[in-house]
């Protein structure tokens, strides 16, 4: 097993009447630091519920998830959400910016949780600088202060994932992140993924619809019906 993160012999079971539905039939997977790894497959494959339990926003049945040698299954519930917060960092389809605050203080948010009062004033400040950093860096720097009905689909991905950016995660997971956006305008958020995996060295799990984005990846692997059945 290699020591980034390794998921092994993963399940997903959910009730169902007499036999329950295994949405999850035993997912074997190492992902590597500094990869780009792209997730394909047919809707109701199990992509995104893999993608969950590979970031700890869900519990699987059985099986193991570990994270640098530590195996995550076996923390509390409490260390889980902070190490959520730091590990991994999230974009979806959706966007699910806050609609009453800002670019910058929707990117901001993450950069928060978890602060005490003394640490928040102190804090507060190195994450604005950051999350402005982060914004102009994905063109928006004239964006700042708009709300999100405010900015365009691509504008509100770009935001999104500048959230998903402001606490360094060593992991960044994305849902369908281009599957709400016109074709140009999802080609920018790919390119823009792209670009963060070669220059940075960011580690990244997509799930995509487009596999002329996946092709672009280093590594794509095929789902169905709950297992891999290609790598
Ligand atoms: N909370 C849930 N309860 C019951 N079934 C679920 C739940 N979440 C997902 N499923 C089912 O699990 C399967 C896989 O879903 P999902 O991981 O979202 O697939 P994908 O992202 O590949 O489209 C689907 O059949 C879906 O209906
Ligand atoms: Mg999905």
């Amino acid at each position: 097993m290699s020591n980034f993160l390794s998921l092994h012999e993963i399940t997903k079971e959910y009730p169902q009447g007499e036999t329950p539905l295994r949405v999850l039939k035993g997912v074997t997977l190492e992902v590597a630091k500094g990869e780009y790894l792209t997730i394909v497959g047919a809707s109701g494959a199990g992509k995104s519920t893999l993608l969950h339990i590979m970031g700890l926003l869900d519990q699987p049945t059985s099986g193991e998830l570990l994270f640098e040698g530590r195996d995550l299954g076996k923390i509390s519930g409490l260390e889980q959400a902070q190490l959520r917060n730091h590990l991994f960092g999230f974009v979806f389809q959706f966007f699910h910016l806050l609609p009453d605050f800002n670019a910058v203080e929707n990117v901001m948010m993450p950069g928060l949780v978890g602060q005490g009062l003394w640490g928040w004033t102190l804090t507060r400040r190195q994450v604005r600088r950051s999350a402005e950093e982060l914004l102009a860096r994905v063109g928006l720097k004239e964006r700042l202060k708009h709300r999100p009905s405010q900015l365009s689909g691509g504008e509100r991905q770009r935001v999104a994932l500048c959230r998903a950016l402001i606490n360094q995660p060593r992991v960044l997971l994305l849902d369908e992140p281009t599957g709400n956006l016109d074709s140009h305008t999802g080609e920018e958020i790919h390119e823009l993924v792209r670009t963060l995996n070669r220059e940075q060295g960011q580690t990244i799990v997509m799930v995509t619809h487009n596999e002329a984005a996946a092709r672009r990846a280093g590594r794509v692997i095929r789902m169905l019906d709950g297992e891999i059945v290609s790598c």
